[in-house]
Order: C-alpha cells, then sequence, then structure tokens
C-alpha cells in the first residue's frame, strides 16, 4: 500500500516512518522544507498554502494526517482546518482510498482553543469525500516531558495535582496506526490511550526523581470548566486495548536509573 505521511518529521511521524518501512508500506513522507534521505521519500507540501497537496497525494492510496500547529489562533485555523480541507479535497480529487486522521482523546470535551480547531478538523474530514478514520491518541510521553520541563522553568514544578493524564508511547501509536492503515477506513472515530491514568502530581513525583530534580511542585487550582474537564479525565479515555508501555518505562529509558539525561 502506498501512504502519504503529512506532519512525517514531528514527534509521531519519526515514529511511524519506521514502523510503515518495516510493514511493507511505500512511503511517501511531507515536510514543508525539502528534506534529503535516501531511506525515504520527501515531498515538500504546505497545508497552510496548498503548495505541493496536488502532488503529495497522486498515487497513493492511504494519506495519514499528522501535520498540526498547535495553539489555537488564526494560524492554527489555516493549517488544522482550512489546510486539512485543501488536503481532503486534493484526496478526493486523487481518489485515495482511506484518510486516516489524528486527533486528540478529549477535542470533543475540553476546552482548549487548539482542541476546537482539532475538532473542527475532524469534521471536516468526516465530511470529505475520501473514506476516513479518525483516530483519538492521548498525550505522548515525550510531549509530557517537555510540557513539564517547560512548566518548571521558573523553578518550582507548577500545575494542578488532580488532572488526570493517560500517556500513550508514540511507538504504540504508530503501531497502531498501521494496523489502522492495513484495515482500512471506518467512518468513525476510535480512541487509543496509555495503559494507567496517572494524576498530574503523580506524574510530577516521578519525572522529579527521574530528572534528579529537587525543585517543588506549586499546585495551581485550573479554574473553570477548563479545570473542571481536566480533573475530570478529559484527556483520558477507556477505550481498549491500550498501550502497555507506561510513563516509568519512558522515564527510565529517557533518564536511565540514576535520576539523570
Ligand atoms: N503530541 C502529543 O502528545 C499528541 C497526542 C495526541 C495526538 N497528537 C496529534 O498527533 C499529530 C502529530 O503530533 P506531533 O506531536 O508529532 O506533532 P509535531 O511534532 O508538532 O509535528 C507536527 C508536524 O506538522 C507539520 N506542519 C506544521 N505546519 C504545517 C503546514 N503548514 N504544512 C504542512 N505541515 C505542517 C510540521 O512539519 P514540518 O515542520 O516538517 O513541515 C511538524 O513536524 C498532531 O495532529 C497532534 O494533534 C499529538
Amino acid at each position: 500500500m502506498r501512504v502519504l505521511v503529512t506532519g512525517a518529521g514531528g514527534r509521531l511521524g519519526r515514529a511511524v516512518l519506521p514502523r510503515l518501512g518495516a510493514d511493507g508500506f511505500t512511503v511517501r513522507a511531507m515536510s514543508r522544507q525539502a528534506r534529503h534521505d535516501p531511506t525515504v521519500d520527501w515531498v515538500v507540501g504546505d497545508l497552510a498554502t496548498g503548495a505541493g497537496l496536488v502532488e503529495a497525494v497522486a498515487g497513493v492510496d492511504a494519506v495519514l494526517h499528522l501535520a498540526s500547529l498547535p495553539g489555537g489562533g488564526t494560524r492554527t485555523h489555516r493549517v488544522d482546518v482550512l489546510g486539512t480541507r485543501r488536503l481532503v479535497l486534493a484526496a478526493g480529487h486523487a481518489e485515495v482510498a482511506h484518510l486516516l486522521y489524528v486527533s486528540i482523546v478529549g477535542v470533543d470535551r475540553v476546552p482548549l482553543p487548539y482542541y476546537r480547531h482539532k475538532l473542527a478538523a475532524e469534521q471536516v474530514v468526516a465530511s470529505g469525500p475520501v473514506p476516513w478514520t479518525v483516530f483519538r491518541a492521548t498525550q505522548f510521553p515525550v510531549f509530557l516531558d517537555d510540557l513539564l520541563g517547560t512548566a518548571s522553568r521558573l523553578g518550582p514544578v507548577l500545575g494542578d495535582p488532580a488532572v488526570l493524564a493517560q500517556p500513550v508511547d508514540q511507538h504504540e501509536v504508530a503501531e497502531r496506526l498501521t494496523e489502522r492503515l492495513t484495515a482500512g477506513p471506518v467512518g468513525g472515530i476510535e480512541e487509543y490511550g496509555g495503559p494507567q491514568v496517572l494524576r498530574y502530581d503523580e506524574a510530577v513525583r516521578a519525572w522529579r526523581a527521574a530528572r534528579g530534580v529537587r525543585r517543588p511542585m506549586l499546585p495551581v487550582r485550573l479554574p473553570g470548566r477548563l479545570g473542571r474537564e481536566l480533573r475530570a479525565g478529559g484527556l483520558t479515555t477507556t477505550a481498549v486495548p491500550t498501550g502497555r508501555r507506561t510513563w516509568n518505562d519512558h522515564l527510565a529509558d529517557t533518564y536511565g536509573g540514576t535520576g539523570r539525561r
């Protein structure tokens, strides 16, 4: 099967490319920048302008759409919503048989501006001409790790201790996506999360221990509906199967057992 992967150079894309290659897919990878790599057929395409999209979808059987510009403002709208529409229309003209769109668990519940755009993009996919699947994943451990690094930049680790998260390893997501491509379009939404639901303070405790960080956690209760949804598990899913790799597995792989990078 010939597959175009958008956002192929991102966190998930870097896990997806080797997985697809190992499973015998013929992969075309899209980025806004020209990339040179003898093992992957890279093409240049920009969702914000539409440049290169017609060429990118030509001759492929499926599109795995990962590209996104997190944020929530007009730039995100241009890439995630209007760009997804451009991609879907180009894929429709090219008679692509399956568009698999990666979204996030909670986009329909958690009132974050970025999530509003992801939900709108899901609707673009679902109402478009290409047979589709929406695949919502929970947060990747690498993302949570970066988030905690940012949350502790000024000293203590800031955050609402009771927020729930369910990190899922991006390599396991890549494996699942490969299976979904093989299975074909379902015309519906599938969710996929990690093996454990963790409170933010538990996740922070393990992260501090793994990194040897002594700075304390400074609890900040998130106000309003956003806080309520996040504490009620808006970012988690009861879907099975789940990934197998835990937050502690990620920390052990990344920082080792000595508490250092
Ligand atoms: N991170 C998480 O924890 C998480 C969890 C669940 C779901 N997701 C979803 O999974 C997908 C991949 O996430 P990720 O963490 O791998 O994202 P990422 O690392 O931010 O990568 C996103 C990619 O999108 C591409 N992109 C941005 N603007 C573009 C444009 N105008 N035209 C074409 N490509 C553009 C970029 O590629 P170039 O710079 O190479 O052009 C970038 O590599 C996203 O849809 C995200 O919402 C993420």
